[in-house]
């Protein structure tokens, strides 16, 4: 699919790799942008980077209601990008563990379930078209500093291999996105070195072009991947392959 051609829909747009995600966007030539964020005020700047091509919209990805009515605004999307996401603190024994671990699987998990379903029609209409979903590499393994996180970003790493069998038929290229750290706010107290959040868009925006499923974009996600690629493709596929034809 060409990025230049698409109509994008951004969640999480007013910072870290979804503002990111905007800029590329803007640099790849893309014809409308709409940028998604829980309250408008924060994306002013987000608009002045292209307010001819970026249009704002308030949406919480865990309001059934704001999904819908985004839904029913941007009825000429092509490519759907899933960034909206949480990560809470404390490990599973601590005193709201239970009610942490479930904010971060409605934002994470059902919030971009709640996107596909509403979105999946109308990329449909528009001739299939992508979804990008921001996973992690805690979605093969979890990382116990963020256990209730890790367990979210692995649910949705099956979330996104079921649309990708699912709308396979619709002609809609499902991509995830398996970073290691990046440089944003979410990853201020992890250690060492950070990706560059417009490498992480580039990278995701080079496989909507490419037709790569799966994005490995800096050096952690890619020692992770090394080993473990291929036969994990390899399983996805034979369960994909129960699918009824
Ligand atoms: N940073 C990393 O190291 C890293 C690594 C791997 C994967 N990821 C994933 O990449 C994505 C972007 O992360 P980031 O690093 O850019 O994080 P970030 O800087 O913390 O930004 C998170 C974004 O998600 C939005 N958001 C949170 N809850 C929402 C909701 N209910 N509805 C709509 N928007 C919501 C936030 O909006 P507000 O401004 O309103 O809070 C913000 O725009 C996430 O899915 C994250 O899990 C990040």
């Amino acid at each position: 699919m060409n990025v230049q051609e698409s109509v994008a829909f951004v969640t999480g747009a007013n910072r870290g790799i979804g503002k990111a995600y905007v800029e590329a966007l803007v640099q790849a030539g893309a014809r409308r942008i709409y940028a998604a964020a829980r309250s408008l005020d924060t994306l002013n700047d987000v608009v002045a980077i292209a307010p001819d091509r970026i249009v704002p919209i308030a949406l919480d990805v865990t309001d059934p209601a704001h999904v819908n009515a985004a839904a029913q605004i941007a009825q000429d999307v092509t490519l759907l990008i899933n960034n909206a996401g949480v990560i809470g603190s404390g490990g599973l024994f601590t005193a709201n563990s239970v009610e942490t671990a479930q904010w971060e699987m409605n934002t994470n998990y059902f919030g971009t379930l709640s996107m596909v379903r509403a979105f999946a029609p109308i990329l449909q209409r528009n001739g299939g078209g992508a979804i990008i979903n921001m996973l992690s590499v805690v979605s093969v393994a979890s990382a116990p500093v963020f256990g209730s996180y890790s367990a979210s970003k692995a649910a949705l790493n099956s979330l996104t291999q079921d649309i990708r069998a699912e709308l396979a038929t619709q002609g809609t290229q499902v991509i995830g996105v398996f970073p290691g750290p990046v440089d944003t706010a979410m990853a201020d107290g992890v250690p060492g070195d950070k990706a560059e959040p417009i490498a992480v868009a580039n990278a995701a925006l080079d496989a909507v072009e490419t037709g790569l499923e799966d994005v490995y974009p800096d050096p952690v996600s890619q020692r992770v991947f090394s080993a473990i690629a291929d036969p994990l493709k390899a399983v996805e596929k034979m369960f994909a392959g129960w699918m009824p034809q």
